[in-house]
C-alpha cells in the first residue's frame, strides 16, 4: 500500500462526513490530525486515535503551526457550510465559511509544502443538469451560493496546482446518507435538512412527519430524484483518492463521487416505512428554493481513476444504518 511520511489533517472532521473519513483512514492505517471548529461537529465524534486541533480553517497561524507540529503531508478538507437554502437566504456566510476559508487553507498548505489536497465538493456545481446523468465535463452552472462557493474553490484548486507542487482531487458529493455500519459514527447534525436524516428522526419519534418538498417536478412520480450515496463508500473513495494522489503527484482529478442511479423522495421513504415496518406520515408540502429535480451520477471517471467500488450500493442498507445510528443518538440522549 501507498503509505504517507506524516499525517493526513482533516479539516471537519468532527463533522458528519468528516467524521467517516477519519474513521476510514484510520483503519487503513494513517497517522490522523482533525482541525474543527466545533460549531456544528462534535469533539465526541472524533475517533481518539486521532488528534485534535480545535481552530478554526481561516486561523492562518493555528493552522500553519498545526501542519507543522504534526508533519502534514495531505489535506481533507471537509469543513464547510452545507445547507442550500441558508445559503440562498445568507450567501456571504456560504462565500466567507466555504470560498473564503477555502482560501486561506490553501494558502497555508502551500505555505508549508503540503503537497496533496483532497477538497469536499458538491453536485450543486452542475446546477440543474441539461442531461441526467451528469459527467464532470459538463457546464458547471450552480443555481445557488452553495453550489457557487464550492465551484470557486475548485477553481483555486485548479489555478495553485497549476502554479505550485501540490495536486488535488476534487470529489463532486451527490447525497450523502447512511451512517458508519459498525455505528461509531453517524449525522448527528442537530436541526438537519436531509432527506435521509429526517426520515429517520421521524421514525425514532424526533419529528411527527416528514414534508416532501414538491410532487410536480419532470419525474416519474413528481417528486425529487437524487443519488444517494453511502458515507462509509464516499469515505473509502477519499482514501482511493489520497493513494491516487501520492502514487501520481503531478496530476489531479475532479470526480463525481455517486452511485449513477436515482430515487425519488416517495421511493426513499417507502424504503424507510420498509425499514422501520412502520409508516411514517408524509405531508405534501411545496417545492423548497433551489431543488433540482433530478440529479444523478455519471460515475465513470472516479470507477475508471481510483481503485473503489461501492460496497453499499443498497437504499435500504444505507435507512438501515441511518436509523441505527439515530437509536444510538437517542441512546446518547442527543
Ligand atoms: N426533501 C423532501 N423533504 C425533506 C427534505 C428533502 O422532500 O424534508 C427532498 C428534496 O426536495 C430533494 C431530496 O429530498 O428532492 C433530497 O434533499 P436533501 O435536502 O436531502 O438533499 P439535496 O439534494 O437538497 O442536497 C444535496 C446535498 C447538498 C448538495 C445538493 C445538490 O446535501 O450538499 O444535494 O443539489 F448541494
Amino acid at each position: 500500500m501507498t503509505r504517507l511520511q506524516g499525517k493526513v489533517m482533516v479539516t471537519g472532521g468532527a463533522g458528519y462526513i468528516g467524521s467517516h473519513a477519519v474513521l476510514a483512514l484510520l483503519d487503513a492505517g494513517y497517522d490522523v490530525v482533525v482541525l474543527d471548529n466545533l460549531v456544528t461537529g462534535f469533539d465526541w465524534a472524533v475517533d481518539p486515535r486521532a488528534a485534535l486541533v480545535v481552530a478554526d480553517v481561516a486561523d492562518d497561524a493555528r493552522v500553519r503551526a498545526a501542519l507543522r507540529e504534526h508533519g502534514v503531508r495531505a489535506i481533507m478538507h471537509f469543513a464547510g457550510s452545507v445547507v442550500v437554502p441558508e445559503s440562498v437566504s445568507d450567501p456571504l456566510k456560504y462565500y466567507r465559511n466555504n470560498t473564503a476559508a477555502s482560501r486561506a487553507l490553501i494558502e497555508s498548505a502551500v505555505a508549508e509544502g503540503v503537497p496533496h489536497f483532497i477538497f469536499s465538493s458538491t453536485a450543486a456545481t452542475y446546477g440543474t443538469p441539461a442531461k441526467v446523468p451528469v459527467a464532470e465535463g459538463d457546464p458547471t452552472v450552480p443555481i445557488n451560493p452553495y453550489g457557487m462557493s464550492k465551484l470557486m474553490t475548485e477553481a483555486m484548486l485548479r489555478d495553485v496546482a497549476a502554479a505550485h507542487p501540490l495536486n488535488y482531487a476534487a470529489l463532486r458529493y451527490f447525497n450523502v446518507a447512511g451512517a458508519d455500519p459498525q455505528a461509531r459514527s453517524g449525522q448527528s447534525t442537530v436541526g438537519a435538512t436531509h432527506l435521509i436524516k429526517i426520515a429517520v428522526e421521524a421514525a425514532t419519534g424526533k419529528r411527527d412527519a416528514v414534508g416532501i418538498y414538491g410532487t410536480d417536478f419532470d419525474t416519474p412520480d413528481g417528486t425529487g430524484v437524487r443519488d444517494y450515496i453511502h458515507v462509509s463508500d464516499l469515505a473509502a473513495a477519499h482514501v482511493a483518492a489520497l493513494a491516487l494522489l501520492i502514487g501520481e503527484p503531478t496530476r489531479s482529478h475532479t470526480l463525481n463521487a455517486g452511485y449513477g442511479r436515482g430515487f425519488s423522495v416517495l421511493e426513499v421513504l417507502d424504503a424507510v416505512d420498509r425499514v422501520t415496518n412502520h409508516v411514517i406520515e408524509r405531508r405534501l408540502e411545496g417545492r423548497r428554493a433551489g431543488d433540482p429535480a433530478e440529479l444523478v451520477a455519471d460515475n465513470a471517471a472516479i470507477l475508471r481513476t481510483l481503485d473503489w467500488r461501492p460496497e453499499r450500493d443498497d437504499l435500504d442498507g444505507i435507512v438501515r444504518d441511518a436509523l441505527a445510528w439515530e437509536r444510538k443518538l437517542a441512546e446518547m440522549g442527543r
